[in-house]
C-alpha cells in the first residue's frame, strides 16, 4: 500500500496579505485552477506502481480550524474518504507525521508513506512521479528516503543533503550528512562545494520505520503523540488526537528530529537515502517565488487578476478585486486584497515576515 500524507499546517506568513492566519497559503489558488492543497492531492494519481501495490486516498494532517475548508477543497476535486487528522495546535512536522504513521498502521498494514507539504509547486509531474516511484521502492526495503533538488542559491531556509555513495539497488544515493537550515556562510560553502542538494521536504518511508526512528531519536515526542493517539476521537472522516496530550508534545520538525541525527550516523550508510528530483520544484515560500514560476509578459512581469502595467519590468502584481495600475515599476511586488495592500521591493521580500511579526505585536 502506498499512503500519501499531506501536511497542511503552516500559515505561510511570508505570503502576507494573501495568506492570513484565517486563510493559509496552501488553501489559496495562486496558480492554475487548483489550490496548492488540491494540486498536492491530485499529483500522485498516476503514480506508476509495481504489481500488487495500491494507492489509497491521502491522509491530511492539518489544523482543526481549517477542517471544513480542507474537506471541501478535497471533495471539490473528487478526493473522497480522505482521513483528516486535526491537530488542536501546531507542533511542527515530526508529531504530525507520527500521528499519520500511527493512523496508517492502525489499518493493520505497514504502508509506505509519501509525505508531502501542501504548499509546494511542482511543474513537471511526470518527473515527480518517477522520483516518488523510486522512493517507494527504496522505502519498501526499509530506508528513510527524501527527495533532493539541485541547489541554485545559498538559501538558508532549506535543509542541505550531502550526497554520498550511489545505492546498489536503484537511482538513489546514501545521505552522507543532512544539515537543516544552515547559516548563510555554511549555505554558501555547500553551494560552492557542489556536492549538496536541497531537501525538497518530500519524504518516503514505511510507517513502522518512521515510528521506530522517532522513538529512537525523540522518545519524548513519540510518547506524547502515542498517548494522544490512544485517546483519539473519531467523527466520520475527522480524527482528533487527545488535546492535552498532543499539546504536551515538544515541537520539532522531521528534519531536525530525525534526519539530521540519523543521516550518515549508522553502520548502514544508506539508512537515509536521497532520490534526486528534477521536476521544476518550488517552495512557494515568498512572493518572489511566485514571480519566478509565473508566466511572464514581454517585460518579465507576472500580472494576475485585474492589473494594468505601463513601463513596468520584473514586477509581480496581483489583484484580488480592485484594478491595480502600475507605472514605471522595476522589480516590485504589489498585492491587493480586500483589506490590505502590499507594496514591496522584490529583492527585500523576505522581510514580509518581519512585517507580519510587527502586525501581530500591534494587535
Ligand atoms: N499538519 C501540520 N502541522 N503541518 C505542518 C506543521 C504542523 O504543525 N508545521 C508545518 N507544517 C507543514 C507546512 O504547512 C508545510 O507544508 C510543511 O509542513 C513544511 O513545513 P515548513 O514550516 O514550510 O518547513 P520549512 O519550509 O521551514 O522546511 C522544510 O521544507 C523545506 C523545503 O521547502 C524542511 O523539510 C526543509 O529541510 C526543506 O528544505
Ligand atoms: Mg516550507
Amino acid at each position: 500500500i502506498v499512503q500519501p500524507v499531506i501536511l497542511c499546517g503552516g500559515s505561510g506568513t511570508r505570503l502576507w496579505p494573501l495568506s492570513r492566519e484565517q486563510y493559509p497559503k496552501q488553501l489559496l489558488r495562486l496558480c492554475g485552477d487548483h489550490s496548492m492543497l488540491q494540486a498536492t492531492a491530485l499529483r500522485l494519481n498516476n503514480l506508476p506502481l509495481t504489481d500488487g501495490a495500491r494507492l489509497v486516498p491521502p491522509i491530511l494532517v492539518g489544523n482543526e480550524e481549517y477542517r471544513f475548508l480542507m474537506a471541501q477543497q478535497l471533495q471539490a476535486v473528487g478526493v473522497r474518504h480522505a482521513p483528516l487528522i486535526l491537530e488542536p495546535c501546531g507542533r511542527n512536522t515530526a508529531p504530525a507525521v507520527t500521528l499519520a504513521a500511527m493512523h496508517a498502521l492502525g489499518e493493520g498494514d505497514d504502508p509506505v508513506l509519501v509525505v508531502m507539504p501542501a504548499d509546494h509547486v511542482i511543474q513537471d509531474v511526470d518527473a515527480f512521479l518517477g522520483a516518488v516511484a523510486e522512493g517507494v521502492r527504496l522505502a519498501a526495503g526499509g530506508r528513510l528516503v527524501t527527495l533532493g533538488v539541485r541547489a541554485t542559491s545559498p538559501e538558508t531556509g532549506y535543509g542541505y543533503i550531502q550526497v554520498g555513495e550511489a545505492l546498489a539497488e536503484g537511482a538513489g544515493f546514501a545521505v552522507a550528512k543532512f544539515v537543516e537550515k544552515p547559516d548563510a556562510l555554511t549555505a554558501a560553502a555547500y553551494l560552492q562545494d557542489g556536492g549538496y542538494l536541497w531537501n525538497a521536504g518530500i519524504f518516503v518511508f514505511k510507517a513502522s520505520v518512521w515510528l521506530e526512528n522517532i522513538r529512537l531519536c525523540r522518545p519524548d515526542i513519540a510518547e506524547a503523540v502515542e498517548v494522544a493517539y490512544a485517546g483519539r476521537l473519531l467523527d466520520v472522516d475527522f480524527m482528533r488526537p487527545a488535546k492535552a496530550d498532543f499539546e504536551r508534545s515538544p515541537s520539532d520538525s522531521i528534519d531536525y528530529a530525525v534526519l539530521e541525527r540519523l543521516a550518515g550516523s549508522g553502520e548502514d550508510s544508506g539508512a537515509v537515502a536521497v532520490v534526486p528530483l528534477n521536476a521544476r520544484w518550488s517552495d512557494l515560500g515568498a512572493w518572489s517565488a511566485l514571480w519566478e514560476i509565473g508566466e511572464k509578459d514581454g517585460q518579465h512581469n507576472v500580472l494576475m487578476g485585474d492589473v494594468l502595467a505601463v513601463d513596468t519590468h520584473d514586477t509581480l502584481a496581483v489583484s484580488e478585486g480592485r484594478l491595480v495600475a502600475c507605472v514605471g515599476l522595476e522589480g516590485m511586488v504589489v498585492v491587493e486584497t480586500p483589506d490590505a495592500v502590499l507594496v514591496a521591493d522584490k529583492a527585500k521580500i523576505q522581510s514580509v515576515k518581519e512585517l507580519v511579526a510587527l502586525l501581530k505585536g500591534s494587535q
